[in-house]
């Protein structure tokens, strides 16, 4: 009888003599080593990509540009200029007073006409729907303009003024 199944046994099967229950627990432990080398590689890669995400955030956070001297625009005064000759991001510097400066962008968050700095009436006005922003803050104080306008810090060294980008919240 035993003789019959032995015939009647495939011959690829005496190539691969693996029980079924043992290849299951082989199975298994493989499974889990898999499950171990994937979540460890993800680990890896979220490490990788949060650390270049804030080396990059790093260099840009602290770039500074030199815009001019701080002779260069008197007190009630502004400059507008433009920052690697990014002609689609123009800002003004405005001069507020004794050692008071301020920089924001130049486009309205209504609908990107260009903003200036009135001395006179101490806002910054949008002529085109008549919009009014606080040149302390850059907070809307009139008119339709949605948003405040984004801003930049301004650093004084050596009778020099620099911007640099905000540090992000
Ligand atoms: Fe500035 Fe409309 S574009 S108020």
């Amino acid at each position: 009888m035993s003789h019959n199944k032995e015939k009647e046994t495939p011959f690829w099967k005496s190539d691969f003599p693996i029980k079924q229950e043992e290849s299951t627990h082989v199975s298994r432990r493989e499974f889990a080593k898999f499950l171990c080398l994937l979540s460890g590689s993800l680990a890896v890669g979220n490490g990788m990509i949060a650390a270049k995400s804030l080396l990059f955030s790093k260099d840009k956070k602290y770039q500074e540009h030199l815009i001019c001297s701080t002779s260069e625009i008197p007190i009630g005064e502004m400059k507008s200029f433009v920052i690697n000759d990014n002609h689609k991001v123009p800002y003004i510097l405005i001069h507020l007073g004794e050692d008071k400066w301020r920089c924001f962008e130049q486009k309205c968050t209504h609908l990107s006409c260009a903003v200036l700095y009135k001395h006179e009436i101490n806002k910054i006005v949008c002529p085109c729907h008549k919009g009014f922003f606080d040149p302390e803050t850059g907070e809307v104080l009139q008119g339709p303009p949605p948003r405040p306008l984004p801003q930049l810090s301004v650093v004084i060294r050596d009778g020099n003024v620099y911007v640099t980008e905000k540090e992000k919240k």
